[in-house]
């Protein structure tokens, strides 16, 4: 059976490399899972006032989750936590509260940074949020990838054969937490 996975990119740069990534994992995904960038960046900024009556794009965001099998994150790490526009879209899909879009997606976190601590407060201030959330994050392996700037080729590929194989058992291992913890589909 192929699961729908529905991706959220932390960055909304054109030229990001978490998007970069994110586009390089669904080749690298196994069979059994379907990634799909759901998108982040026309997202209003959450409001609670608005819960009777959300504005269309945060509506329509939701509904992706919902309709997803399992989310994958991934991120940058923007001041040594999670980007504001992650942050909003986390809380644009998890309002009114009790009708929350995350409860019981069973979900992975990979960070990506130029730097060589890979996105690690990013990662795990995240994980503080799925936590409450209810979403079961994968927990091995982790994937805190360093060194960015010299990931990809100038295709977008990512260039060395050992990161390839790395994140090809991420997925494997992601593909095995999904089928292990099924959302309910709601
Ligand atoms: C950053 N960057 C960054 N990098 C990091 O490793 N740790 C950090 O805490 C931060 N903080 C930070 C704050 C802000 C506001 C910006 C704009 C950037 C650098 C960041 O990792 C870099 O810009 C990446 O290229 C962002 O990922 P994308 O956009 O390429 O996917």
């Amino acid at each position: 059976q192929v699961r729908n996975v529905a991706v959220i990119v932390g960055s909304l740069r054109k030229d990001s490399m978490n998007r970069k990534l994110a586009l390089n994992l669904a080749k690298l995904a196994p069979d059994g899972l379907k990634l799909h960038i759901a998108e982040i960046g026309s997202l209003p900024l959450y409001n609670q006032d608005d819960d009777a009556n959300p504005p269309a794009p945060s509506v329509a965001f939701k509904k992706q989750i919902q309709e997803a099998d399992a989310v994958l994150f991934v991120t940058p790490e923007y001041n040594r936590s999670v980007p504001g526009v992650l942050k909003n879209a986390i809380d644009v899909a998890s309002r009114p509260y009790g009708k929350s879009a995350w409860d019981g997606k069973p979900g992975a976190v990979i960070s990506l940074s130029p730097g060589a601590i890979g996105g690690f407060g990013a990662n795990h201030h995240l994980r503080q949020s799925l936590v409450f959330l209810n979403v079961p994050v994968l927990q091995q392996p982790e994937a805190y990838i360093g060194g960015g700037g010299d990931l990809f080729d100038e295709g977008g590929n990512i260039k060395k054969p050992e990161t390839q194989e790395f994140l090809r058992k991420f997925m494997n291992a992601f593909a095995a937490w999904v089928e292990a913890n099924p959302a309910k589909l709601k």
